[in-house]
């Protein structure tokens, strides 16, 4: 022994620290939880002594499994724990350890198979130094025990076989099944014998072969154990066979080499080097990153081939010439950065809004330009806007655009009832303000549900209610809060506007049920997330530009969620359902649960709005008092934001039968329900409609726009 490494403790520490990353440890914490995973034993006893003939080192390492759980912990989650557990098991073999050396050495790093055997009857000379990852001092010295050697310094609990006389006639067999079958091949031998009888035997025992060729990133994938007929070579060479080859002189192996790497696809410094091998160049050249390049492509595929992502025979050039080159890069020319071409300047003024006509005005066709842009600016579940609007005979009837629900999320249309209730109060108070009492008639044709409300209007002397001058500055306002407890008067003010529309609003505040409350709304945010329908439903929403939300005047600008600039990277990437797929099949996510409760933590007060009853009737109901709810807190200078997606899944959970959701996501979702009741007083038969939080919080940067009266208002 010249050298002793002994650095268990550091590598205990990092075992415990990357088992809970979202919990830095300090020091003395650590201390003892290294005591504890070693159970009160000396350190000096944990794990393995392993000793490395070669360079007479002495190395302690962790026991056997934790050691690979460390040494692949930053593999995840692209290769996931049961992933790295599965590569674990494959046996490989590798054939040719000039070229293969990159691809074995980069399976081991990758943690792809646990048993390997190397074959190749070739000693390391200087030549190969160009494009060998070895030393001079190594000259002479094996390819597969360097190989083996470089390996087992990377994981040395590899169980790896090498073969160092090479594959002949007499031992390919055993190379492929001593000791149980290899699952698979790589094949980077130079020997067009072996190349071929490899394959013959491959095929017939069905073992998949991969093979890349250090020009222009030449790949070859042949599925054995799928296509068992399939021909050697994609079918390139006929029905040549290995013994018929072996009977050839060099001069007539030629063409069918060029068979192989297809002449016409061979770069053409490759190819002009082949005619000169011999005259002035001893063999065809390769470099080194070519090498680098097939070790990269060989591990990529052979762990997808491993793990059945991929299924096919063919041939694939990753040349990188051709794929790095000129007209074929994005941002050839410089771009603004996504997402930050400024707020739209609309977005940041009060919103434009018709001439106001004077009080005792006719109801002409100003009056109801303006009666119905009051009303729209009623709030909708995620800015949908879900309606249209046509004066006729008198009466302004409101129309549901059903193109514009968001059925996953909002179940059975209470969202959208709610909304068209808080438009339809917006327009009566509008209403009286120019001198006409308005009289909503909810759902007044049976038989067209289309047809939410239809208003009619009589004359009257003109009253101001005091909520008026509110409805042009009511807004969602997400910021974060102060978390200042709301003053008695405000609670009794909103308690009063609850109650004149008969609904119960149920206020909590105090850390211990916001905490709780914060708990529930971000598991249920989670839930929302990674359920497909639902995902789409609350993702397709967002606007990203300002080009967008200008266009389409609907949905959420993603500068009114008030998020950091992280947060909303987060949210760009979550947005993508192929992302939030992968992050429920990891049983990941926890994240996705941190905002919505940062939020909760910092409000003042949480509210649940209910009414008796749990049609679209009620919601609509509960709409008017919602908005008379808000313009009281805005009158307050408390801000509100709603939080549904909570009470939404849980009226799908009872009343829907938990259509739509998983039974694991139902599972939960009963679960948290029962721990929302012990805060909340539920009843079957009444709907909780709004779930919001208040806050003291500054004003909102932006605001979302609404649609063009043009686009959503016709007069007869
Ligand atoms: C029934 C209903 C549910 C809502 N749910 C949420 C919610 O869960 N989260 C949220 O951030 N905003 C929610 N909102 C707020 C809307 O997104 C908001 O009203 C809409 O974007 C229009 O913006 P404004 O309220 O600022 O005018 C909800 C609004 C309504 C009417």
């Amino acid at each position: 022994v010249r050298f002793v490494h002994d650095t268990i403790d550091d590598q205990v520490r990092e075992l415990i620290s990357s088992r809970d990353p979202g919990h830095p440890r300090r020091h003395g914490e650590l201390d003892r939880l290294v005591a504890d995973h070693i159970g009160g034993n000396p350190l000096a006893g944990w794990g393995t002594w392993i000793y490395l003939p070669w360079s007479a080192r002495l190395v302690h390492i962790l026991p056997r499994d934790e050691y690979r759980e460390l040494r692949s912990d930053r593999n995840r989650h692209k290769i996931t724990l049961g992933e790295q557990e599965r590569l674990r098991r494959f046996r490989i073999g590798v054939i040719g350890l000039s070229v293969g050396n990159m691809a074995a050495v980069t399976l081991a790093l990758e943690g792809i198979g646990g048993f390997f055997r190397l074959a190749d009857f070739d000693r390391l000379s200087l030549s190969n130094l160009n494009r060998l990852r070895a030393g001079a001092h190594q000259i002479g010295i094996d390819k597969t025990v360097l190989a083996a050697r470089e390996m087992l310094e990377i994981d040395p609990y590899l169980d790896i076989e090498v073969c160092p006389r090479g594959l002949q006639p007499d031992n390919i067999d055993a190379f492929l099944t001593e000791g149980g079958a290899l699952h698979l091949v790589i094949e980077e031998c130079d020997d067009l014998y072996v190349k071929l009888a490899v394959r013959e035997r491959a095929r017939a025992l069905g073992i998949p072969v991969v093979m890349d060729t250090s020009d222009r990133g030449l790949l070859d994938i042949e599925r054995f154990d799928l296509e068992p007929e399939r021909p050697l070579f994609h079918g390139l060479i006929g029905d040549m066979a290995a013994d018929r080859l072996r009977g050839l002189k060099t001069d007539e192996k030629i063409p069918y080499v060029l068979a192989i790497v297809d002449q016409r696809q061979v770069s053409t410094r490759m190819a002009a080097s082949l005619v000169e091998v011999k005259q002035t160049i001893s063999t065809w050249p390769q470099l080194a990153s070519n090498v680098a390049l097939g070790g990269a492509v060989t591990a990529d595929i052979v762990r997808r081939i491993l793990l059945d992502e991929h299924r096919e025979s063919g041939r694939y050039y990753l040349d990188p010439e051709a794929i790095v080159a000129a007209g074929k890069g994005l941002y050839t020319h410089p771009v603004a950065p996504v997402g930050l071409d400024g707020v739209s300047p609309e977005a940041l003024a009060p919103p434009a809004l018709p001439r106001e006509p004077l009080p005792g005005a006719p109801l002409d066709e100003q009056a109801i330009r303006w009666l119905v842009a009051m009303g729209t600016l009623a709030p909708s579940a995620h800015n949908a806007q879900p309606w249209r609007f046509r004066f006729h005979d008198g009466r302004l009837e409101c129309w549901h655009d059903p193109q514009r629900d968001l059925p996953n999320l909002d179940f059975e249309g209470g969202a959208t009832a709610l909304a068209f209730g808080a438009l339809c109060e917006t327009v009566e108070i509008a209403a009286r303000h120019i001198g006409w009492s308005a009289t909503t008639l909810a759902y007044p044709s049976p038989g067209t549900p289309a047809l939410v409300a239809s208003i009619g209007f009589d004359p009257r002397p003109p009253t101001t209610d005091v909520l008026f001058p509110l409805i042009d500055k009511r807004v969602t306002n997400r910021r974060f809060g102060s978390g200042e407890p709301l003053e008695a008067s405000v609670v009794r003010a909103l308690e009063v506007a609850a109650a004149s529309g008969q609904c119960r609003l149920q206020l909590k505040s105090g850390p211990a049920s916001l905490g709780e409350i914060a708990a529930l709304v971000g598991a249920g945010d989670r839930i929302c997330i990674l359920n497909s329908a639902i995902h789409h439903d609350a993702m397709h929403g967002y606007r990203w530009s300002r080009e967008s939300v200008e266009a389409l005047r609907d949905g959420l600008d993603v500068n009114v969620m008030e998020m950091s600039r992280s947060d909303l990277a987060g949210l760009s990437v979550i947005s993508q359902w192929r992302v939030a797929e992968f992050l429920g099949q990891l049983g990941g996510g926890r994240a996705l649960e941190t905002l919505g409760a940062k939020t909760i933590a910092s409000a003042s007060a949480v509210g649940l709005l209910s009414i008796q009853g749990t049609d679209r009737t009620a919601y609509f109901a509960a709409g008017r008092a919602v908005q008379r709810l808000w313009l009281t807190a805005t009158s307050r200078g408390v801000a509100l934001h709603p939080m549904t997606g909570l009470p939404y899944l849980f009226a799908r959970l009872e009343r829907g039968g938990g259509e739509g959701l998983a039974p694991h996501e139902r599972r939960e979702l009963t679960s948290l329900r029962e721990r929302y009741r012990r805060l909340f007083e539920t009843s079957s038969d009444w709907g909780e409609t709004f779930l919001f939080r208040l806050s003291i919080a500054d004003q909102p940067r932006a605001r979302s726009l609404r649609r063009k009266l043009d686009d959503v208002l016709t007069i007869d």
